[in-house]
Formats: C-alpha cells, structure tokens, sequence
C-alpha cells in the first residue's frame, strides 16, 4: 500500500506535488471513481489508477545480472529433484530468469534478467554470440583432433558450426584448453570434446560475447553496468 500522488510520481506522471494538483483538480480515479483528497491510500497490484483518462502503470524496472554459477547448482527457477537452483543465490524481489542454460556441473558466467526481448536475442543462434569457455579436458589433443574440433563434428546427429580451441596448459595426462563456441546446444562443449576423445573434467564460461566474469568468485553476483547493457543491447 502507498499513496495516491506517491504513486503516481514514481510511475512518471509529474512531481509528487504536481501529482497532488491533479488529484485536487480530479483529474485522477481510483477503480473508476474520481479521488479529490490527498493522501488516499492505493494498492498498485490490485488498484486501477486512472490520470485523465488513461491507466498509470510503473515501468517495469529492467534487471540484467551477471552470476559466476557454481557447479552443484542447477540452471531454473525450480528443480524437480530438489536441487539447489541459480535463484537460491540471487535473492532480489523482482522476478528474473537465466539467459541459457549452465550444466549442473559447469560453472561461471550466467546471465539473468527480466527483459525479455534482449534475452531472445542474446540466445537466438542467429545472433551467434561467441561464448569462451576454459575446461581442463582428458589427454593431450593431437593437431588433427583440433582441427576436427575447430572445423565441426557430429554430435547427436548433428554438424556443429566452426569453433575455436586453444591449449593453454599440459599437466599430467590432461590438459587445459580455451573454446570458443557460437552455439549453445545442449552439453555441447562437454559432447564436442568427448568426440575427439578428450572428455572434459572441468568446464568453467568465462565470456559471453566481450562480457566477462572479472573478478566475481563462484556465488557472486552483480548488475551490469550501464555500459555491458548497452554492449547487449548493441548485439540486436
Ligand atoms: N557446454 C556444455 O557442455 N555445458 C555447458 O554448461 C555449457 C556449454
């Protein structure tokens, strides 16, 4: 509950003040009845508000985070099996939604929001936005089992697009590796290295696109800034 001219300010409208003038001069209505007194009290959620005619609404405010996921957390806003979700660590009264999807046992960067048309975008294949990827996957690949990884394989029936891939590091009998992918089917980076024999032990997301996780730790999370909003926005 809040009141009238309070309302109407934040939705917008004018000044508090203002907003007070025109509810002295009737120009508002609450549930279809003009409101002349000041200070009425107004339930947004359930109360139609009315300003010469035309129904006031708050603009819904959009929220876009970024989230370093954890491995053990699963990718939804529910879990049939009872298992921790990404939302059990963003604990915001809005309501948001992950854009894509991180295996249960994948981490690092996810993004959320609320804005539903530029989370189309960002997972739409024809934008395709690069997303890199650091896994430490089994054995040491050889030149022609990159190249099969970088010029597409078949997985699940299906011929994966041009990737990239780097090592970074040998330790052992296993490797780390730098992906780039354009795609996001499902398991994808985990069946594109099973493919070529290097099955992967650790998979972390470190970039979407130029977004990248900076120096948020495992279970952290930020809003973007005004500037990584206008870069997705930027990808339409
Ligand atoms: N590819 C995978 O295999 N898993 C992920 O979580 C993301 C990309």
């Amino acid at each position: 509950m809040g009141r009238l001219q309070k309302y109407l300010a934040e939705c917008g409208i004018a000044s508090r003040r203002k907003c007070e003038d025109y509810i002295l001069q009737g120009r508002v209505k609450v549930n279809g009845r003009v409101v002349r007194e000041l200070g009425v009290k107004i339930n947004p959620e359930v109360d139609i508000i009315e300003f010469d005619g035309k129904i006031v609404r708050r603009e819904n405010k959009k929220i876009y985070i970024m989230l370093n996921k954890p491995t053990g957390y699963i990718t939804s806003a529910k879990d049939q099996f009872g298992r921790p979700t990404v939302m059990d660590l963003i604990k915001i009264k809005e309501r948001i939604y992950p854009v894509g999807r991180l295996d249960y046992d994948t981490s690092g960067l996810l993004l959320l929001t609320n804005d539903g048309g530029l989370a189309n975008i960002l997972m739409h294949p024809r934008h395709e936005i690069v997303k890199t990827y650091i896994a430490k996957i089994k054995g040491i690949p050889t030149e022609k089992e990159l190249e099969r990884f970088r010029n597409g394989l078949l997985i699940d029936g299906y011929l994966t697009s041009k990737a990239e891939i780097e090592i970074l590091s040998i330790e052992n009998r296993t490797c780390v590796v730098e992906i780039k992918i354009h795609e996001g089917k499902n398991r994808q980076v985990r069946k594109m290295c099973e493919a070529i024999g290097h099955p992967v032990i650790f998979l972390t997301r470190t970039k979407i696109g130029e977004l990248s996780l900076g120096k948020l730790k495992p279970g952290e999370w930020k809003y973007l800034t005004p500037k990584e909003i206008e870069y997705l926005k930027s990808l339409r």
